[in-house]
């Protein structure tokens, strides 16, 4: 059965409304109505806009809200690749998000339909909370990612605010995951990643971690 959550990322109406609205509140909402998510965002798309030759891959991309971003600095064969299963959203990623890098697939995070080793980053931001199924995903981004090659993850995480009966009935209704807080590490460091690192803002964490040069 999907999720209310779910359901809602289908929806063709809030497939419109998500990047201008709907995701800058629940960015905030992260830290409570404080500035650290926002903050931690804005340092996040910076770093993704840097110059170099990558291979990006944005998993549950969404309406592209990172695209442009993640693409604005890349040089010679480098391209920005989103993939997400909802259609409403892919064409909205399309109509607004579009770029001569840029390319976005439907499909699954669970097979993400690429080789091993394809991608230089590889991003999943806001979304794993909302997979049912959310730990086979990380070993999906992990395969496609090359030696030495990144991960990053935004999405929930226990805190003493998200640990609260109230907000773990609200969690379990809407169908949003809170992640333990070495959950997402764990199974990373199990995968073999090296560098793993988790900043905690407020309900949401940033994960990072690198694919190990060798295996
Ligand atoms: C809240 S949006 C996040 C969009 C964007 N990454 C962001 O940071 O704002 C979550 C997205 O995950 C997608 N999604 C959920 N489960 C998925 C799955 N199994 N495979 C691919 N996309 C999925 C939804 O369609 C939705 O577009």
């Amino acid at each position: 059965m999907t999720s209310f959550a779910q359901r809602m990322m289908g929806n063709p109406a809030f497939s419109q409304i998500y990047e201008q609205l709907w995701r800058p509140v629940f960015t905030r909402g992260f830290s409570l109505g404080g500035s650290e998510t926002a903050d931690y965002d804005r340092a996040l798309r910076a770093y993704l806009a840097r110059p170099g030759q990558r291979r990006v891959l944005d998993v549950a991309c969404g309406p592209g809200n990172y695209s442009d971003d993640a693409s604005r600095g890349l040089t010679g064969d480098g391209g920005y690749v989103g993939i997400d299963f909802s259609e409403a959203m892919l064409t909205q990623a399309q109509l607004r998000n579009p770029g001569e890098r840029v390319a976005y697939v439907r499909g699954d995070a669970h097979h993400l339909p690429f080789p091993d080793c394809s991608f230089d980053t590889v991003l999943c931001l806001a979304a794993l909370y909302l997979i049912p199924d959310p730990l086979p995903v990380l070993d999906e981004m992990v395969r496609v990612a090359r030696p030495g090659g990144e991960l990053i993850v935004f999405t929930s995480v226990r805190s003493s605010v998200a640990s609260l009966p109230g907000a773990a009935a609200l969690a379990g209704l809407s169908g949003l995951r809170i992640f333990g807080r070495r959950e997402l590490l764990d199974r990373l460091e199990s995968l073999g990643c090296e560098h793993v690192e988790q900043t905690v803002a407020g309900v949401g964490q940033y994960v990072h971690a690198r694919r190990p040069l060798a295996q």
